[in-house]
């Protein structure tokens, strides 16, 4: 299977913090936004991944994060001229897929919790075998804000809609997607929606529609992150620094994945490590690279 990565978006929210820097490399805590979402697609083991972003920042993305294969991964990187819709991802990267199963990440979603990795897994393998869509849902106190998902008493899903004004549940969609080789055919077919964007909600909608759509929810454990806000932002840091300095152990680094899955060797950590000698990142690293065998 193959990933994305969407990153594009001029991130008016968040102004001025973005107004000259894409929002997905800003900051979370000790590492760049996109970290985050780029490490939740790696534990599903997928290497090869597109990076979308506009004209403006997609040469930053280049230089953040190369061709990958210093992380023993292959980064193709694909222009957004225009931002559309999130759905566009899928029109955009139809050559990248090549008719394949693909997982998408929005770039500014931050997972994190025990059992993570199993769900990504099990996700990916239903798609992969069965074809469909599989989403996340998780319980916000801010449903409105997001893709709302609500159930029948059987627990089924039963209707999707972007940002309600009277959402019919507390059960917001993620921004990680599994979806069949179909997704790109099924995302050329969308109209603009109301918002005057081809949104993702309506992708979801068809699939589920069809019977084709798994929503996993996620509960308690497994924590999903808000960016959207300045405060949330800075919740996020503090968040992922409780974590990090409580555990001793790093939040969404690609080096460690990429260790721990085997993809690069020792040596390989190492040097990744000697860039960052002189801070606690690469004390960290080199610390994963003395642990002996991941
Ligand atoms: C997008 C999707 C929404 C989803 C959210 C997750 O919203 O349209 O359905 O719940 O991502 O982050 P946006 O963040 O673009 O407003």
């Amino acid at each position: 299977m193959k990933g994305i990565i969407l990153a594009g978006g001029s991130g008016t929210r968040l102004f001025p913090a973005t107004l000259a820097v894409s929002k997905q490399l800003l900051p979370v805590y000790d590492k760049p936004m996109v970290y985050y979402p780029l490490t939740v697609l790696m534990l599903a083991g997928i290497r090869e991944i597109a990076v979308i972003s506009t004209p403006r920042d997609l040469p930053q993305y280049r230089a953040l994060l190369g061709d990958g294969a210093t992380w023993g991964l292959r980064f193709s990187y694909l222009e957004q001229a225009r931002p559309e819709g999130l759905a566009q991802a899928l029109t955009l990267s139809r050559s990248f897929c090549a008719g394949g199963a693909c997982a998408l990440a929005l770039g500014d979603n931050i997972f994190y919790g025990n059992g993570l990795t199993e769900r990504l897994r099990e996700a990916r393998r239903v798609v992969e075998s069965d074809g469909g869509a599989a989403v996340f849902a998780t319980q916000v106190t801010d449903p409105q804000r997001y893709g709302v998902v609500s159930f029948d008493a059987a627990g089924r899903a039963v209707d999707l809609e972007e940002k309600p004004e009277r959402p019919k549940s507390s059960y917001a969609v993620t921004g990680l997607y599994f979806y069949d080789g179909e997704a790109a055919r099924r995302a050329e077919a969308l109209r603009p929606s109301p918002r005057g964007e081809l949104d993702i909600t309506d992708l979801n909608r068809g699939y589920l529609a069809d019977g084709r759509l798994r929503v996993e929810v996620l509960r308690r454990g497994i924590a999903w992150l808000d960016t959207g806000t300045h405060e949330s932002m800075l919740q996020a840091s503090t968040f992922i620094e409780a974590v990090e300095s409580r555990q001793g152990l790093k939040v969404g680094c690609p080096e460690e994945v990429a260790w721990r899955q085997g993809w690069i060797g020792r040596e390989r950590l190492e040097q990744l490590a000697a860039r960052m000698e002189h801070n606690q990142y690469g004390a960290y690293l080199r610390r994963l690279a003395g642990e002996g065998e991941p």
